[in-house]
């Protein structure tokens, strides 16, 4: 039978397998190493969903590079709201530096547009988003990945840093919710 997991009230079903999630990263690092090869990156974390990406990215990453971490706070239960208010830990020494935003997963993009509306703000030098996940039919953003591990279909899933009610963001795995 097929892998599932429980997380509170709701139960889910394996999508996206770890080793096949670690490939993909692997094939994002040399992308980016290859992208920012002379240029000062920063890799911008967005906590708490990106944690594990941003290591395992990191970690691929053959070459000098700084880590930030920031924390946004958007998302409630199963349904996306697209309101940040504020980058906590946010540097602001930014200048001559190119920011790579790490993401877990952008869905309508309405979270990233703030986020970008913030870093801006800092004036970096560029500004990129690498998102593992990317919903491209709930996209409504205007700033759309450049880098992206999956195109996924609109469907809710956990794992991999991505939570249900905080539940599920230690599995190695990526699940998706079975509708009841
Ligand atoms: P957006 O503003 O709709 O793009 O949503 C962005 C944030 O919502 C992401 O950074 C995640 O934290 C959360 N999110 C969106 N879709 C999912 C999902 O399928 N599972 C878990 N969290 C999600
Ligand atoms: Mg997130």
């Amino acid at each position: 039978m097929e892998k599932q997991v429980t997380l509170i009230d709701k139960k889910f079903s394996l999508y996206l397998n770890e080793e096949i999630i670690l490939r993909r990263i692997k094939e994002l690092a040399n992308v980016l190493q290859k992208d920012y090869a002379d240029k000062e990156l920063v890799l911008l974390c967005i906590l708490n969903g990106s944690f594990m990406f941003a290591a395992d990215l990191a970690k691929d990453f053959n070459g000098l590079v700084e880590l930030s971490f920031v924390k946004v706070s958007s998302y409630e239960g199963t349904e996306s709201k697209g309101k940040v208010d504020e980058l906590i830990g946010l540097s602001s020494d930014m200048k001559h530096k190119h920011v790579v935003i790490v993401e877990d997963i952008v869905d309508t993009g309405l979270t990233m547009d703030k986020i970008i509306f913030l870093l801006q703000q800092k004036f970096p030098e560029s500004i990129e988003i690498c998102s593992l996940l990317f919903k491209s039919d709930a996209f409504l953003g205007k700033f759309k990945p450049k880098y992206i591990g999956f195109d996924i279909p609109n469907k809710f899933v956990v794992g991999y840093g991505l939570d249900y009610n905080e539940k599920g963001r230690n599995l190695r795995d990526i699940y998706e919710l079975i509708p009841e």
